[in-house]
């Protein structure tokens, strides 16, 4: 599977959503996820994501990522076409340190 990861908050660009063949895509306040179970890992989204806050689940980087992923995929609901980014996403674009915040 693949998962959303911490570049993604708020910048949550959702260009990822619109390529998405299964629709596995589930957002929240400042981010998106993907639902582990749904995504048949066909890799399309990971390319079109401008903050590469896209990966594999056997990256390094995208371990601890998994199961925040599927527990937000049950509660989020499902996205399917994009909407407007938020007005300083580039401004948060490459920050370290976004995890603490992320919105439930
Ligand atoms: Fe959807 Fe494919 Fe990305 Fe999985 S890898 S979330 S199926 S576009
Ligand atoms: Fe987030 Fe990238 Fe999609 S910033 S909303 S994973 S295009």
């Amino acid at each position: 599977t693949y998962v959303v990861t911490e570049n993604c908050i708020k910048c949550k660009y959702m260009d990822c959503v619109e390529v998405c063949p299964v629709d596995c895509f589930y957002v929240g306040e400042n981010m998106l996820v993907i639902h582990p179970d749904e995504c048949i890992d066909c890799g399309v989204c990971e390319p079109e994501c401008p903050a590469e806050a896209i990966l594999p689940d056997s990256d390094d980087k995208a371990t601890s990522w998994v199961e925040i992923n599927r527990n937000f995929a049950q509660s989020w609901p499902n996205i399917t076409r994009k909407g407007e980014a938020p007005d300083d996403a580039d401004e948060w674009k490459d920050k370290p340190g976004k995890k603490e915040l992320l919105s439930p």
